[in-house]
């Protein structure tokens, strides 16, 4: 439909129908006859009862195809203005094919992948009636405390921007004609906006206090890289931000997300988070939170009834208020007029589900996840080599993820526990089961833990033996082996939305059964599947190799297999630091310098920035990660030593592959802007190059820093290069420099 038409349809609508499209329920509100709706769901949502749900614009989380036609045919035949209703979900990582987690994902370093993951999930999403996906994430995490790190790109803002350019265009596709969604892609939904990973204490739903300076500078790039994919909606996040909830707050969405960031999309409310005004505080009752909501720029209302029952209150009388909502029922036609809803409501399922052939799981998806598994695991520790493991080795595989396929993560809400190969299958198709024995070894979770999961308690693994039998049976198994493979982990519900820990760390049964195991003098390989950096501290002592699954999703065990025993090489660097304590928390690698940096030749000076009782360093940090193969850096050219603002420094290095496995090596290069008129961080992260080595071969790597990798916000915020010294770090964490040197950014009037 073009514009013209659409904006008449606009205009042939009554309050009441302009008003239903800003409204987003389930579908149980459309299941039953209309006694059974308005008695049932919609008495509880506290919709008025002369609310037609035949208004309704939008419906979350219906993913059955059959459903969604009947559904959607349903719809048209009883409304009045046959617009075509949206059907949006939650397919973060993964519709039934899940590919790991997005933490996991960013540890790839391999954006193509993620890409191309992405857009398999939008595949599968088309072939099954689902318009909309809210997916990207991005929100920029430093505090593993955070249940929702399992869902974040980490704590870089590089990655944040890579993953999110990425996974838009996975979803969406690139140069949509004129706005168009193609066929086999959906609707890109970034979230949430904004910087909801930055809760105080780490806990969820809690307040965010940023300064402006640091708000622009870390996190909301994330998102600006999403919207300038063409992410078609944002979805707003529950907290407040400095003050004010981020879903009433009108500087954040009209003045930074509609104007700075030209955002002409859908702005969605995460679920609630209209109503919830009240809650925080804000809104002082339902009219007042539709008002606050709409002023600051919220189109759709998921899953409460305030836009529903008050929005008509709000409007009349004020012909801003109705402007603003026109203009907010102009946002939601136009995403279902680039989606081709007006020429096909069901954008081809009826035939598709008419078809047996369905990409869904296919083979080529699934090798797709197979290979961003092997690429997103991390290898931290590999103590006197002793992985890879040889195939005539007897292994004990042991520990409550030896055999678990809950290994999804909280956001794969249509994948299947059952189409998982969890590590013992995984290891029985590269060895004999005469060469593997498996046991459980212990409890995933403490005995009381039950209480603290309400509705997920009765998806907790049951645990049938005995710890004491489980705990023997593991020590037998281990004395039996030459290696033991630990499968250790946080479960799936200690993780994602709700899931903050003020204790990152394996449970304590696990923790016992590895310190019994590590009496027995065996080399033990630990693998540790969680949503969030544990504390590995203690841990990491009493093994030989550490390996972070994180949750590696429908391949997860076949990846591990092929690294556990060489067939692929581990790649993995980390996207988010790995604290020593708790107490470190927030810890990352993109600290300021302070006026008393912690230098080592002071040695335990007290007056420098530390602590008395633990040292500043991370266990492993940000971009970390082993390889069973070694490289090797030199510097071959740098172009210049002194740039103007309109060139670059061209840098030629060559990396070989020092080792006898092939392997793929991603350098990093950090830039420090050494002195500014704000405070720079120590290093920053400007690019990055992943490249595979054959054992022995030896690569040109170039990089060119230009202007833009140098701006930053300064005091005014205004995005600017300073002229200065500044230094290039290449290495292949951010710790381990292998390179190193400086050049000068000259002032304006140094161009000669
Ligand atoms: C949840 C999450 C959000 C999700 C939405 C719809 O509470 O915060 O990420 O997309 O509700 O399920």
């Amino acid at each position: 439909m073009d514009n013209k038409t659409l904006l008449e349809k606009l205009n042939t609508l009554s309050i009441e129908e302009k008003i239903g499209q800003l409204i987003q329920l389930t579908g149980d509100f459309f299941e039953g006859d209309m006694d059974t709706v308005v008695t049932g769901p919609l008495k509880k949502l506290g919709l008025n009862t002369d609310y037609n749900i035949y208004n309704t614009g939008s419906i979350l989380n219906i993913t059955n195809p059959e459903k969604i036609i009947r559904l959607q045919t349903d719809y048209l035949e009883k409304s009045a203005h046959k617009i075509p209703l949206l059907f949006m979900a939650d397919i973060i990582y993964g519709y039934r094919t899940i590919f790991p987690i997005p933490i996991a994902q960013a540890c790839s370093w391999n954006y193509e992948e993620v890409e191309n993951a992405a857009s398999i999930a939008a595949r599968e999403c088309y072939e099954e009636g689902i318009h909309v996906t809210f997916s990207p994430m991005v929100d920029l995490v430093r505090d593993p405390r955070w249940g929702r790190v399992m869902e974040s790109p980490g704590e870089d803002t590089l990655l944040a921007q890579k993953y999110a350019q990425s996974v838009v265009l996975g979803i969406q596709g690139n140069n949509l004609e004129g706005g168009a969604v193609p066929a086999h892609k959906i609707a890109a939904c970034v979230k949430h906006f904004a910087a909801y990973g930055a809760p105080v204490a780490g806990r969820e739903y809690n307040a965010v206090d940023l300064s402006e300076h640091a708000l622009r500078e870390y996190y909301l790039p994330g998102y600006q890289a999403a919207i300038e994919a063409g992410a078609k909606l944002v979805m707003t996040a529950f907290n407040t931000l400095n003050g004010i909830p981020a879903t009433g707050n009108e500087w954040l969405n009209r003045n930074v997300l509609r104007q700075e960031m030209n955002f002409d999309g859908v702005l969605i409310s995460d679920y609630a988070a209209i109503e919830e005004l009240i809650m925080h505080g804000y809104a002082e009752d339902e009219t007042s939170a539709a008002r606050l909501a709409l002023l600051a720029g919220v189109d759709v209302d998921m899953k409460t009834a305030v836009y529903a029952n008050q929005l008509k209150n709000v409007i009349t009388g004020n012909d801003y208020m109705l402007e603003l909502l026109n203009e907010a029922v102009y946002r939601v036609l136009k995403l279902k007029n680039d989606l081709g809803l007006f020429e096909d409501p069901f954008r081809g399922l009826q035939e598709i589900v008419k078809r047996s052939t369905s990409s869904i799981l296919s083979d080529d998806h699934k090798q797709a996840a197979l290979s961003l598994t092997e690429e997103s695991v991390v290898l931290l520790k590999n103590e006197n080599n002793v992985l890879p493991l040889s195939r005539e080795m007897k292994i004990a595989l042991i520990g409550p993820y030896a055999e678990e396929n809950s290994t999804l993560g909280m956001w794969a809400i249509k994948g299947e526990e059952t189409d998982t190969i969890n590590l013992k299958t995984g290891l029985l198709q590269l060895v004999g089961p005469d060469n593997l024995s498996v046991c459980r070894g212990s409890y995933l979770l403490p005995v009381d833990a039950r209480k603290t999961f309400d509705k997920y308690a009765d998806k907790l693994a049951v645990e049938t033996s005995s710890e004491e039998d489980l705990l023997q049976e593991a020590i037998r198994n281990a004395n039996e082996a030459e290696v033991i493979v630990l499968a250790l982990g946080e479960s799936i519900y200690q993780s994602g939305e709700g899931g903050s820990r003020t204790n990152p760390a394996l449970p304590e049964p696990q923790l016992r059964l590895l310190h019994e195991l590590s009496l027995l003098g065996k080399r033990i390989v630990l693998i540790v599947y969680s949503g969030r950096p544990l504390i590995l501290t203690d841990v990491a002592e009493k093994v030989d190799a550490i390996i972070q699954a994180w949750y590696p999703g429908t391949m997860g065990g076949e990846a591990l297999a092929n690294i556990l025993y060489g067939e692929v090489n581990p790649s993995g660097k980390l996207a988010m630091t790995f604290p020593r304590s708790v107490g470190q928390i927030p810890v990352y690698y993109n600290e300021l310098n302070t006026g008393r940096p912690n230098l080592k030749e002071n040695g335990s000076y007290r007056f420098a920035s530390r602590y008395i009782d633990e040292v500043n360093e991370p266990l492993y940090p940000f971009g970390y990660g082993l390889s069973y193969t070694s490289f090797e850096y030199s510097l071959l050219t740098v172009s210049q030593k002194e740039m103007k603002t309109n060139e670059s420094v061209d840098i030629r290095i060559s990396v070989s592959n020092t080792g006898t496995y092939a392997g793929k090596e991603t350098i990093q290069l950090y830039i420090r802007d050494k002195f500014a008129s704000v405070a720079r961080p120590v290093k920053e992260l400007k690019d990055f190059k992943k490249v595979f080595l054959h054992s022995g071969e030896t690569k040109i790597v170039e990089f060119s820093v230009d202007e833009d990798m140098l701006k930053f916000y300064g005091r005014e915020m205004e995005y600017k290069s300073e002229p200065g010294e500044f230094e290039v770090y290449i290495g292949s964490s951010s710790q381990e420099t292998l390179l190193s040197f400086s050049f000068t950014l000259l002032r304006e009037d140094q161009h000669e």
